[in-house]
């Protein structure tokens, strides 16, 4: 629900109140206290983080984020040893500007509130993941109604925050479906907190498998409860389809990474975050040579007419692309304009904005060079050779010049064979190559597993005077893009399917100043292009990325093939993955959207065990999702 369907007010002394729900936010006057006395302290969040290396809060209704807040300046005054991770979710997202008011009354975290509301994302779709703390405090925020966003959710709680409004006027938020949601997000012992003492909750909870305890309630009020999970002899729940589950493998040498694109210095840079150095290996003794290295590329999302797989994966790949940039300093132009000059689109922009808000996306009728144009909010122009640049600086990774040409597993190894006859080993190695991520698949399988294809695309580079006519020249992509380059333009982009020509070719420059007249009719003279550049984008059959581990295809075939498709996934067993062999690839047009979010999901799979992805997302993605839908289906 868009947050137009909703308004809120404040009571007299600052405390947000929702006309919806008919309820505050928080008892007034005294927001942070009883946060800090209900949640932190009925978790005992404070001697937690002094004896683990890892806690987790789940948290239902993020609201104005002053839990998290709480939760994150108790870390804060720790020994700062154990890492943080807080998921919550949000059917209501408030403004950011109302948040900020919001959050004014409670000037002890005024600084924290200071950097939430810088890093929040500008879209009220999605999932998001906030770093702070260089990492060691995670907030995963995901939009949406508490039981759809939790049962997608791979994450099991070492601690509760529930928090919605009073159970009389929120009933979504207190059921048994959510209840049982808490208990398969739990492990044993995972302790809870919530202000109410309803008594159909204490008794929820103790049928999902909590232990519930009545305590004196906050500032004069009688009772709230707390609560710690017993399952005894009840089975854990398992969050994930076997086929898909992965174990956590942290590296024990260094990940090799094939590929210097904007995948595989985004992988270098989340490694890196995690304190592991990895090497990259490329054809080149520079980053960005293949289809990474045009002049200039977009970052941002893509709207589709109801809103997929591939819409949400941009607009949560957009912001995450945009907050690294911002993180590193690194440059952008901002804003792109989408064209439509048909109006071909208009349902699909109404659409939109309905579904994302109109400050984020909306339509607008008098644009100067179409009949209309989408205007969104996060979207921009980046030079890719400078962001891959700056990735892999910021990762520290050793850049190795190198052609693979062959990879074995030896032993407990993977062997990169070289085309100069030398040879490197890992325990980890990731295929990032771009277009050439099919052929070095079909090494190891000897068949093409992944479906990925070539598309050619050239784009010509238009010397600033050239243009000199026309001032102001937005950043406008529709059929052909048309994007400032300093002075200079970049005009792209032609697409051919599996077309190897890496040649300049005149009839696509041809191509390109045809559009370019349709775009400026008022452009004089006959247009010649001689420069520019030709690349290759890897896209799927699906259009949506591979990113993940590789499955053992005979360990596949064998456990869910033949007559096993018809077996209940629950009682087939668990998946198993070539030891270490992962691909991150397939991006299509969408890679500096895409490529930094994904890269931050196969790492925390690595290196954690869990991926911060919806589950349904996380399949989408995965490379065994081509043969396991063969296999369930033959
Ligand atoms: C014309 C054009 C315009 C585009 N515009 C945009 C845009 O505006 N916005 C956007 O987000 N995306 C855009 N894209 C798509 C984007 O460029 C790609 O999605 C992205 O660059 C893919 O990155 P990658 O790291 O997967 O692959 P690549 O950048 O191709 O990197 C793969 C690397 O692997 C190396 N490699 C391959 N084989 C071997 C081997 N055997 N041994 C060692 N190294 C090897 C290559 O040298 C290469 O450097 C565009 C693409 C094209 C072609
Ligand atoms: C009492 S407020 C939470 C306050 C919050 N924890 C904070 O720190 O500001 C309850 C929150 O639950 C959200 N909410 C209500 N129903 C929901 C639902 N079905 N799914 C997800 N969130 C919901 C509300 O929008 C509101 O933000």
């Amino acid at each position: 629900m868009s947050t137009e369907e909703n308004s809120w007010s404040f009571t007299e002394d600052g405390t947000l109140y929702s006309q919806k729900f008919e309820d505050t936010y928080f008892m007034e006057g005294c927001g942070l206290e009883e946060s800090r006395e209900i949640f932190v302290k009925g978790n005992r969040i404070a001697e937690r983080l002094e004896q683990e290396n890892q806690l987790v809060i789940g948290e239902t209704g993020f609201g104005t984020g002053l839990n998290f807040l709480a939760a994150w300046d108790t870390w804060r005054q720790s020994s700062q040893t154990c890492r943080l991770i807080f998921f919550t979710c949000e059917l209501y997202p408030l403004e950011q500007e109302l948040q900020r008011q919001a959050l004014e009354p409670y000037g002890e975290v005024a600084e924290l509130a200071k950097i939430l509301l810088e890093r929040l994302p500008k879209a009220k779709q999605g999932f998001h993941l906030l770093d702070f703390e260089e990492g060691k405090v995670q907030l995963l925020l995901m939009f949406g109604d508490v039981k759809e966003t939790f049962s997608e959710c791979s994450l099991r709680a070492d601690a509760w925050f529930l928090d919605g409004f009073a159970p009389s006027g929120n009933p979504e938020m207190w059921n048994d479906d959510v209840f049982r949601l808490l208990a398969n997000h739990s492990r044993e012992g995972t302790t809870l907190a919530t202000f109410t003492a309803a008594g159909f909750v204490r008794r929820g909870l103790m049928q999902a498998g909590f232990a519930m305890e009545k305590v004196p309630g906050f500032a004069g009020k009688r009772h709230r409860l707390n609560g710690k999970f017993e399952p005894g002899t009840r089975r854990f729940a398992k969050l994930e389809l076997p086929w898909y589950v992965h174990k956590q493998q942290v590296p024990q040498l260094k990940p090799l990474i094939i590929g210097a694109g904007i995948a595989g210095t985004s992988l270098a840079r989340e490694f890196s975050k995690k304190g592991i150095a990895s090497q990259i290996l490329d054809l080149s003794s520079q980053v960005a040579q293949g289809a990474s290295g045009n002049r200039r590329g977009m970052i941002m999302p893509l709207f589709t007419q109801h809103g997929n797989h591939q819409e949400m994966l941009t607009v949560c790949g957009a912001e995450y692309s945009l907050r690294l940039l911002q993180d590193l300093g690194i440059e952008s132009e901002p804003q792109v304009y989408e064209l439509d000059d048909n109006c071909e689109n208009s349902q699909l922009y109404a659409n939109a904005e309905q579904r994302h808000g109109s400050a984020y996306v909306h339509r607008e009728e008098k644009f100067p060079f179409a009949k209309q144009a989408l205007y969104m909010q996060q979207s921009a122009v980046i030079n890719p050779v400078e962001v891959c640049e700056a990735f892999l600086r910021d990762s520290q990774a050793q850049l190795i010049q190198a052609d693979v040409v062959d990879i074995q597993r030896e032993g407990e190894v993977w062997q990169v064979e070289l085309a100069d006859g030398q040879s490197l080993s890992t325990d980890t190695l990731i295929i990032a190559a771009g277009t050439e991520t099919r052929a070095l698949i079909e090494k190891i399988y000897g068949e093409s597993i992944l479906k990925l294809s070539s598309l050619r695309g050239q784009v010509a580079h238009i010397k600033g005077e050239e243009l000199s006519a026309f001032t102001d020249l937005p950043n406008m992509y529709g059929e052909k893009y048309l994007l400032r380059d300093g002075e200079d333009f970049l005009l792209g982009a032609t697409y051919q399917e599996d077309d190897e020509d890496t040649s300049l070719r005149a009839n696509d420059f041809a191509e390109l100043a045809k559009a370019l007249k349709d775009l400026l009719p008022d452009l004089e003279g006959e247009l010649e292009f001689t420069e520019g550049r030709t690349a290759f984008r890897c896209k799927s059959k699906d259009y949506l990325p591979v990113v993940g581990p590789m499955p053992d295809l005979e360990y596949f075939q064998q456990t869910y093939g033949g007559n096993k498709r018809t077996h209940a996934a629950s009682r087939l067993p668990e998946a198993e993955y070539m030891p270490g062999l992962f691909v991150a690839s397939g991006f299509g047009s969408r890679g500096f959207t895409t490529a930094p979010l994904c890269a931050r999901m196969l790492v925390e799979e690595i290196v954690h065990g869990h991926s911060f992805f919806p589950n349904d997302f996380r399949r989408h993605l995965h490379p065994a999702k081509f043969t396991i839908r063969e296999l369930r289906r033959s």
